[in-house]
């Protein structure tokens, strides 16, 4: 009897146990299972050596996570415990702040948190939060800190506006999976976000608009801002009150918010205002910009950006500024007198990895750093401000792959992961049919869940200057706040989780999949839209299981090349039986890019009877994939007299939505005997990408 009352014991403690890791999100860095429960007071006791805001703060952080009121008694004690976690700071970086462990002991008499900073106590109590169910809180002891330092999640508010109170309620709960950082990406090309003082004509002229839909205004539409109050205006801006209500509210969630201001590139909404900082100063100010950049031989330009960083800076206090850097246009440097002027002046000559423009941007950047650190900040960027080399003290957010981020720490650089193959959480989540429609791509809330975003080839000392990593939502196709959260819910829940928990302890999907179910019924209790991840559809079926043909391993020659960007599996890709999914970027798909075609021969290795050829071609506006215009099917017995097999001329647009659609032959009856098989498809004037998977012969 008593073995039996001690097994029951162990196991009842073993479920606790588990109990207690299911229900946090992060999972912490470890944890050990107590005996029993603590039951929340409705009045509860907190005893702090914690002062001032902070005590306030955590207070209220108290309050809010266990919906009670915090009194006098010391059934809680919150200690600030400097000593916990010496030695283990980070000392410098986008990451750097102060060390956000915690040690967690509840025991049915009493919880006890200590932290070692503000900060740790905060997560500390984010996890009581989690851990509290119906008043009761499972014994248990836990000893926790971040992987990382950065835990980003970036708003894009410029291609559809999103206001101050629903970006303070998505601070709210990105606090409770301990994500301490929000890029406010709040100027691009279609909308300046930020009410500034010198300038005001950037919010009342490029705030507004009257098309909301992306695609038929800046695709397919006039491009033009209408100014503030006119009837029908569509877009918006923070003020200043709005900026600093959203930075009280971060502050008590322990948020930086960092703020993108875009140069030299992505400035069309500037350049409409104020014609005379692009290179062509005699376009008509008001009218949409076909200028994207700065003209970086205007001295114009740096004073203009030099008073809007003063701003900035006076407004946010976080101690990076993001200067944007990405997708310059650079082509009008190439020809502005002013720009090949202040080339010549500096010297600069093309070189095999830099082009003269290239250096430009450099230059640009280098100077923009010096402006940061002149307004006493630090500077941070997109990867692109690696070209033509990195200025001093840049750090870089990495988002064309993970190169850009090994290229920077390598050079002792910080830098903070946001590969778009991982953490682009604009791309579709799931089957795309059964989306709202999306810019593309496949980012499935696993893929996200799968990113280690420390590459291999990276020493301790290189791994050590990754600060962190963020999800990035790009807004082009996100038009309401019910999609902005649907597309960033629960996504930024497996991103924490990548930024929290150790890598050893991220091994089991189906187990993190079980806590983001229940923080994705918790979410939509509290009001928010997030992805249903229980009817998840699941990536293409043609994807999950090859296919057997009778090209399958034979060879294919190319008569014209394929993407070096899309590459697939090279050669093989067409005939290797492995079709593509959702995306194009899978690594299945072979692309076919810039008025590019397809136009190959497979050998079949002997005459064969076939009784149909085809490839399945994808349909993907937002990155502008499209159907072939015409396809062309020709056999052969010696590889050098071709027979027509098939002709398709097919209406490609730009406008026909998402799909997949096979195109090729089946033979009405019969078959036909072939060694060759020429296979062309053809884009049409539209242009764009084409994108197939897969030639298939039965
Ligand atoms: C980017 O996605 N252009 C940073």
């Amino acid at each position: 009897m008593k073995k039996l009352l001690f097994l029951l014991f162990i196991v009842g403690g073993l479920c606790l146990g588990t109990n207690a890791w299911g229900q946090l999100l992060p999972k912490p860095a470890s944890l050990k299972a107590g005996n029993g429960v603590f039951v929340v007071p409705e009045n509860l006791g907190v005893k702090t050596n914690l002062k001032g805001n902070d005590k306030t703060r955590l207070l209220q952080a108290v309050e809010n996570a266990l919906g009670v009121k915090t009194g006098k008694g010391a059934a809680l004690e919150l200690q600030l415990d400097k000593k916990l976690g010496k030695g283990r700071e980070r000392t410098e970086g986008a990451g750097y702040g102060p060390y956000e462990g915690y040690v967690l002991e509840v025991t049915p008499k009493k919880v006890v948190i200590r932290g070692g900073s503000a900060a740790g106590l905060f997560y500390g109590v984010q996890s009581l939060g989690q851990l509290a169910k119906e008043g009761k809180i499972p014994a248990v002891s836990i000893t926790d800190e971040p992987r990382f330092g950065y835990r980003g999640f970036m708003l894009d508010c410029s291609r559809h506006f999103f206001g101050k109170d629903f970006i303070i309620k998505q601070i709210k709960e990105m606090a409770r999976y301990k994500l301490n950082r929000l890029h406010l990406h709040l100027t691009d090309a279609a909308g300046w976000r930020l009410q500034l003082d010198r300038y005001p004509e950037l919010t009342r002229l490029a705030a507004f608009r009257t098309e909301t839909d992306w695609t038929k205004w800046w695709r397919k539409g006039t491009k033009e801002y209408v100014p503030e109050g006119t009837e029908g205006a569509y877009g918006g801006y923070l003020t200043k009150a709005d900026v600093r209500e959203i930075l009280a509210v971060a502050a008590d969630n322990f948020i930086t918010v960092l703020p993108e201001i875009e140069m030299p590139g992505h400035s069309q909404e500037v350049m409409s205002v104020y014609p005379e900082l692009c290179c062509d100063p005699t376009l008509p100010a008001g009218k949409p910009n076909r200028h994207s950049d700065f003209c970086i031989g205007n001295e114009a330009s740096f004073e203009f950006i030099e008073n809007v960083l003063k701003e900035v800076v006076d407004l946010f206090p976080s101690e990076y500024i993001h200067i944007g850097g990405d997708e310059a246009g650079k082509w009008a440097w190439k020809t502005c007198p002013k720009c090949q002027a202040l080339a010549k002046e500096l010297g600069l000559t093309a070189t095999k990895d830099d082009s003269v423009e290239d250096q430009l941007q450099s230059y640009f950047i280098q100077r923009v750093e010096k402006i940061v650190e002149k307004l006493g900040r630090k500077m941070i960027g997109w990867d692109e401000i690696l070209e033509g080399g990195l200025a001093e003290n840049a750090t870089v957010m990495s988002w064309r792959g993970e190169e850009g981020g090994i290229k920077t720490v390598k050079s002792g650089h910080h830098a903070v992961m946001t590969p778009n193959s991982y953490l682009y959480i604009d791309h579709y989540q799931d089957a795309p049919q059964y989306m709202p429609e999306a810019i593309g791509g496949y980012q499935p809330l696993d893929h996200v869940y799968s990113y280690n975003p420390i590459p291999k080839q990276l020493s301790k000392q290189e791994a050590s200057l990754i600060d962190g990593i963020q999800a990035n939502l790009w807004t082009e196709y996100v038009k309401t706040p019910e999609h902005c959260e649907f597309m960033a819910w629960p996504r930024l829940l497996a991103l924490a989780e990548v930024a929290w928990t150790p890598q050893e302890l991220r091994g089991d999907y189906e187990d993190f999949l079980d806590r983001a179910t229940q923080e994705v019924l918790y979410l939509k209790g509290k009001g928010f839209h997030p992805f249903d991840i229980r009817y998840e559809v699941g990536n293409r079926q043609e994807y999950r299981e090859p296919v057997q043909h009778l090209a399958l391993g034979k060879k294919v020659t190319y008569h014209a090349p394929y993407s070096e960007r899309y590459v697939a599996n090279k050669e093989a890709t067409l005939t290797d039986g492995l079709r593509g999914g959702w995306s194009y970027n899978d690594s299945r798909w072979q692309g076919f890019i810039d008025k590019g075609r397809v136009d190959v021969t497979i050998d079949l290795g002997e005459p064969t009877d076939i009784r149909e050829v085809y490839a399945t071609f994808m349909q993907m506006p937002g990155p502008e994939i499209y159907h072939p215009a015409t396809i062309d099917i020709h056999v052969s017995d010696d590889n050098e007299h071709w027979t027509e097999l098939y002709h398709l001329d097919y209406p490609a647009t730009v406008d026909e939505p998402y799909n997949f659609k096979d195109f090729g032959w089946r033979a009405r009856k019969g078959s036909v005997r072939t060694r060759y098989i020429h296979y062309q498809a053809n884009c049409s004037e539209i242009g764009g990408f084409q994108f197939t998977d897969e030639i298939i012969v039965r």
